[in-house]
């Protein structure tokens, strides 16, 4: 099948030319981000591979769909960049990879509140300077503290088993398909406010969805327990980075790890070094001591590239061959139970 792959980095090359030697798509690199601009590029491709920051509403999918494209594969798990129903209604399959390494994620999620609470980056910094001097990097046990995770799916689940066996943590969990394997292992289900108010670290592990979009605003700061700390690697719009910054300056907040932004399409996956960022919340965000930010690497391993590339070439297979794959997304499979009233 003729593939058009958006946002193509060296990177994506590699592994998908690597997974594309037994199945001999005819692939397309493309370095532009996908949009209404350069969604003329797909023009005459049945498939566009598509990845977390491009654009996919539905004046988008249209113009795909106009130029003859049937199928949008998503390299990534989330598919909230896509207006889901302007794909059904235009006959737009999706597929994305549901799962591929979410241990990667995981893992980094932890390392990410390790960095940020023991002060891993500062210490490294002045170790580089000769400057051994311990003040400033001070940190806490994770042990006997209370870690509450919002979405026990694949990866929220490996975080809340690693906090709670590995660490011997609390663990307080927000899902609405509690999982009983958590249960056995004390993992203790509660509402969101609950969660919020009883946590020493929140970590958010749920897609974006409009009951998930600010989960952590202004009044779930306001209720969090003082000194909490804050990890995201899920998406950048579960938190209202300006209530966040409201929160630093105030001290309510104790720190802030993240691997995503609200903002991140302008930013994130490119090198912007010799550029004036103009986002001045992002800014603000980076002049806070206690606040680390990367650039939404948390997926970023050897294991999950491959099993990306493979997945993704796999169901494209599967399509062309006319067989619906597994890996379809539709807006029927992704919306949450009538229960999830009661998620914030
Ligand atoms: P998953 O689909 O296995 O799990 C998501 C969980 O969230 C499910 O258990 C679901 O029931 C729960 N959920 C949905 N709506 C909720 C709500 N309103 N309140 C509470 N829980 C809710 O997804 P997975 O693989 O664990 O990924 C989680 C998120 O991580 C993805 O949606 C994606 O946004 C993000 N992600 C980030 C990556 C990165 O590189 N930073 C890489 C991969 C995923």
């Amino acid at each position: 099948m003729r593939i058009a792959i958006f946002s193509t980095k060296v990177y994506d090359r590699t592994f998908l030319e690597r997974a594309n030697r037994e199945r001999g798509h005819d692939l397309t690199f493309l370095e532009p981000k996908l949009d209404l601009v350069t969604a003329r590029l797909a023009e005459a491709f049945p498939a566009v591979c598509v990845f977390v920051n491009d654009v996919l509403d539905a004046a988008v999918l249209e113009r795909l769909r106009a130029g003859g494209t049937r199928i949008v594969a998503l390299r990534a798990a989330g598919y909230n960049n896509v207006d889901l129903d302007a794909a059904a209604r235009l006959g737009l399959t999706v597929l994305r990879v549901p799962a591929y390494s979410p241990h990667g994620v995981a893992e980094f999620s932890v390392g990410l509140l390790l960095a940020l609470d023991r002060r891993i980056p500062r210490a490294w910094s002045r170790v580089r300077e000769n400057n051994f001097a311990l003040d400033g990097l001070l940190g806490h046990d994770l042990w006997g503290k209370t870690i509450g995770i919002i979405g026990t799916g694949r990866i929220g689940a490996l975080v809340a088993r690693a906090f709670r066996l590995g660490f011997g943590c609390t663990v307080l969990a927000h899902d609405f398909r509690p999982d009983p394997n958590l249960v056995a292992m004390g993992v203790v289900y509660t509402s969101v406010d609950d969660l919020v108010a009883r946590a020493d670290v929140i970590s958010l592990h749920c897609p974006l969805t409009p009951q998930t979009r600010h989960v952590i605003d202004a009044a779930a700061i306001e209720r969090a327990k003082p000194g909490f700390l804050l990890v995201n690697t899920s998406r950048g719009a579960l938190i209202d980075a300006e209530a966040v910054i409201v929160g630093l300056k105030s001290g309510k907040i104790g720190g802030v790890a993240l691997d995503v932004y609200e903002q991140e399409a302008d930013l994130f996956f490119e090198d912007l070094s010799d550029e004036i960022i103009q986002d001045d919340v992002f800014q603000r965000l980076l002049t806070f001591p206690n606040v680390l930010v990367t650039g939404h690497q948390a997926f970023f391993t050897e294991e999950a590239l491959t099993a990306i590339a493979e997945t993704t070439l796999t169901a494209l297979t599967e399509e062309e061959a006319g067989r619906i794959s597994p890996n379809r997304v539709s807006a029927a499979i992704v919306a949450p139970p009538p229960a999830s009233a009661e998620t914030r």
